[in-house]
């Protein structure tokens, strides 16, 4: 998909708002995870380098249109700066008079954070008048929240059909460490999906289904598969009148030539509690009160050769329970099966999605990963095929800052 980039753009002077992605974890009103401040600095970099006024517009949590005094921005201040290594200015408000003071008191390269757009009914509508008013505070706009591109807001879609809009340096190593993943990729392609339950990933897996050369499934969600087939999942985690979704994706697999790989072992306890007795057996070997908490050796086995023999993957999911060992083995092993692979430059591997990111760093194959993705509800959309309105809306109107 093509979309407008800041490549060649002059943006001396100019006020830049770019929309990102402050939606972080907070514990105790301290940022606890700046991963994504971290991924908005190429941008601000790149701006501050040509000159601009940088004012970032972000939302935080969901106060519903209201202001929420612990849902507010300005704790991100602190650590923002320390990373952009200047002081970040903040503003009460988005909008009006307290927004408009701060953008004009701005010299080039400043930075300037606005307070939560959430604050503001008119951003979740999608209020053309409110997409208007932020709108006065900028000449352009540069979207660098993909992780907030499946949402249809003033400051994701709206504003971008008034100012000339760019992708901002995240967001356009999102959108193509995706493309290589899914869009366009190099084949085979294998999908790792893994999670609990099927019924939060139906439309992924018909969709992933239909494109990939193999898929393996795994978590919870394999366990609704298993019983489909015919297995005995004792006290395990099943959707049992999702039977028959299971066996239409089953069926879609084979019409498409995808390879589904369900667990051909799997480990079972009796609780699900740290350093619990645990044990694996076969498909057909659990017992009455066990659970099914993770995939075995086999079946990681298995996944390793398919995954040897791929030229991309695409992962969203854990194999296990992987927050509780000892039932974190399989996603720990293959997702550092992945890693090596990758780092050997013989895999491109592409993951994301909320778990699947801590999963990685748990098993610490993270950074071997070509592409880990910081969005979680907008990688799941993405996934399912469909076009996110954020991603969409910059094409809205042709780049004319010039
Ligand atoms: C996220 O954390 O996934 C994004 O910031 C979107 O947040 P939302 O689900 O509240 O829209």
């Amino acid at each position: 998909m093509s979309f407008n980039t800041l490549d060649g753009v002059d943006v001396k002077g100019r006020r830049a708002l770019v929309r990102v992605d402050f939606n972080v974890p907070m514990a105790d009103g301290e940022v606890a995870d700046d991963t994504r401040l971290r991924a908005a600095l190429p941008t601000i970099e790149r701006l501050r380098a040509g000159g601009a006024k940088v004012i970032l517009l972000a939302h935080f949590d969901r106060p519903k249109g209201k202001r929420v005094d612990s849902m507010s921005l300005r704790p991100v201040v602190g650590p923002l700066s320390v990373l952009v290594g200047t002081p970040v200015g903040f503003a009460d408000d988005c909008t009006g008079p307290t927004a408009g003071q701060a953008v004009d008191a701005m010299r080039d390269g400043d930075v300037l954070l606005l307070e939560n757009l959430r604050f503001h009914a008119g951003e979740e509508a999608n209020d053309p008048a409110f997409a208007a008013s932020l709108a006065e505070n900028g000449d352009l706009f540069v979207n660098d929240a993909f992780s907030a591109a499946h949402r249809a807001h003033a400051s994701t879609e709206g504003i971008a059909h008034i100012l000339p809009s760019y992708a901002g340096e995240a967001m356009r190593r999102e959108l193509e460490a995706l493309d290589a993943a899914l869009g366009n990729p190099k084949r085979p392609v294998l999908g790792i999906v893994g999670g609990s339950k099927v019924s939060t990933k139906l439309d992924l897996l018909k969709n992933l289904v239909e494109k990939l050369d193999a898929l393996a499934i795994g978590g919870g969600m394999a366990n609704t598969f298993l019983f489909a087939q015919g297995a005995e999942v004792g006290a395990s985690f099943c959707e049992k009148d999702l039977a028959d979704t299971a066996r239409e994706i089953i069926d879609l697999a084979k019409a498409g030539n995808c390879q589904l790989l369900l667990p051909i072992d799997v480990v079972v306890a009796e609780r699900l509690e740290a350093g619990v007795a645990s044990r694996v057996c076969g498909l057909a070997e659990v017992g009455e009160n066990e659970r099914i908490l993770d995939a075995g050796p086999e079946t990681v086995a298995k996944l390793e050769s398919v995954m040897d023999g791929a030229s991309t993957l695409i992962w969203n999911g854990p194999l296990g329970v992987f927050e509780i060992p000892p039932f974190d083995k399989a996603t720990t092993a293959a997702a550092r099966h992945a890693g090596e692979l990758a780092k050997a430059g013989r895999l491109i591997a592409v993951a994301g999605g909320g778990d699947t990111v801590s999963a990685l760093h748990h098993a610490g194959a993270a950074d071997d990963f070509t592409f880990v993705s910081t969005a979680g509800g907008a990688f799941l959309e993405w996934m399912e095929g469909k076009t996110l309105p954020g991603v969409l809306a910059l094409q809205a109107r042709p780049a004319d800052v010039n």
